[in-house]
């Protein structure tokens, strides 16, 4: 199994390019196949989430021809099968959004009920009952979910809890059902309103995306298009707090600076310097990070995909911090590696008492899931002597040439498959 080693202590300079948003792929890859034509999408982030997606598309006969990393052609005019294998779903959830896009089009799909993940259960409750409003019979058979519908007819949707996916999932199905849809208490976040313009760009009648009400006028059919994915905000939000936890100076570039406001507000108040440009943002760290209290919300709030790199910020800061999970029931699993860094918290249920500590001292640890992985190699990075982080798998799924876009900025760290490669690291970096 492959391995990240760290030999950390090193301040992290220079600049670091940001890739496609890994969250807005997702849903826009899902709804490329709602048209028979071909669909070119670009900026597309070289990721295992995204390269799964890839391969349970193609499992249903969408034709893809992979121009190169970052770019992919598609036609979804050949899909002869709408059920989706569940290899797929356990692999990625997100693979869900095909649900939306296929029943959308052909008015039926099929896709395995994703189990609940590291963070929390993640039901999809919300998602299925905006399909049973648009007039969808959905029922759940032998671990799959099967929605059918002899047509899908607009509706006003409440949604009653803010979720990214039931809005996304809900607006594909809506945008070629006939009438008019309302979908109250939307998710506002980036790749939301990605998704709803790269729809608009095929001819959807979508408005509203990035507020909390989305308003659609279904379409009969929607057409070919180019599109270019926004970049994104988390991968972004990932190498601010590592500059900021290294005493590093890092240009972050290729962001959308609006985007990142509450992780830039954030790193302001725990005490970095924080210079904005049109496409870029350049984070400079303090001599000792300030303590901070913190709690993720819906976007534009705090991201719940930004925790764990701030928990990780605010266990070497001067001072003690609370930090509140809001969205998610289990995000807190990585302090328990942490503490066999030397970080010091006390949790009790979804709020995080995080004493900050001198120093990190490096230590063996275990990447509980894709954001907390990349959070634990960032203490790995500030922290004194050697760290090995397991499970990099997880880290993998979202950040494109992690290690590599890390040595580029200074960073000692290799990703090592053996124990010999391993000491030679060691050897070699003392
Ligand atoms: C998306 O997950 C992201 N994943 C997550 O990023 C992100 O953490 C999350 O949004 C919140 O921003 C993708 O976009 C692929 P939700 P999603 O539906 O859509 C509850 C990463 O690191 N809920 O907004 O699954 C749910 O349990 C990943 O890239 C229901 O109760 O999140 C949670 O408490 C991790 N019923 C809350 O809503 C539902 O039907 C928000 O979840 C759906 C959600």
């Amino acid at each position: 199994m492959e391995q990240y080693i760290i030999r950390g202590g090193v301040a992290l300079n220079g600049e670091v390019e940001i890739g496609g948003a890994k969250n807005a792929a997702l849903g826009i890859l899902a709804a490329a196949i709602m048209t028979d034509e071909e669909v070119l999408i670009e900026n597309l982030p070289d990721v295992r989430d995204v390269n799964v997606m890839l391969e349970a598309m193609a499992q249903i006969g969408v034709k893809i021809d992979r121009r190169d990393r970052h770019t992919v052609a598609l036609c979804g005019a050949g899909i002869g099968d709408v059920s989706i294998e569940y290899e797929y779903i356990k692999k990625i959830r997100a693979s869900y959004y095909l649900l939306g896009a296929l029943l959308g089009k052909y008015k039926k799909a099929e896709v395995p009920l994703p189990g609940g993940c590291n963070i929390g259960s993640r039901p999809i409750d919300l998602h299925l009952k905006g399909f049973k409003a648009l007039g969808a019979k959905v029922s759940i058979r032998n671990g799959s979910i099967c929605a059918a519908a002899q047509a899908l007819h607009g509706r006003h949707i409440f949604l009653d809890t803010v979720s990214v996916g039931a809005t996304i999932n809900i607006m594909m199905a809506a945008s070629m059902a006939e009438g008019r849809t309302v979908i109250e208490n939307c998710a506002k976040e980036p790749h939301v309103v990605d998704v709803a313009n790269f729809l608009n760009s095929m001819g959807a009648n979508i408005k509203g995306a990035g507020t909390d009400v989305i308003r659609i006028v279904g379409v009969e059919k929607l057409h070919a298009t180019e599109y270019s994915i926004i970049p994104d905000q988390i991968e972004a939000g990932t190498y601010m707090f590592a500059a900021a936890c290294t005493g590093g100076d890092v240009l972050v570039r290729n962001v959308i600076p609006k985007h990142l406001e509450a992780t830039i507000s954030k790193l302001l108040e725990i005490g970095c310097e924080v210079e904005e440009f049109d496409t870029a943002v350049r984070v400079k760290a303090p001599e000792k990070l300030s303590c901070a209290n913190v709690k993720t919300l819906p976007y534009p709030g705090y991201p719940t995909d930004m925790q764990p790199q701030i928990g990780v910020a605010l266990a070497m800061a001067e001072g003690t911090s609370i930090v509140t999970e809001s969205i998610f029931e289990n995000r807190f699993k990585y302090l328990d590696e942490l503490a066999r860094m030397g970080a010091v918290s006390k949790v009790e249920g979804n709020t995080a008492v995080i004493s900050g500590v001198e120093k990190l001292t490096g230590a063996r640890i275990s990447a509980p899931d894709l954001r907390a992985g990349a959070a634990l190699v960032i203490a790995g990075l500030a922290a004194d002597g050697i760290t090995m982080v397991d499970d990099i798998i997880y880290i993998q799924r979202g950040y494109e040439n992690f290690d590599q876009k890390l040595r580029g900025l200074g960073a000692r760290i290799e990703c090592v498959s053996s124990e010999r490669e391993a000491r030679k690291f060691v050897l070699r970096v003392g």
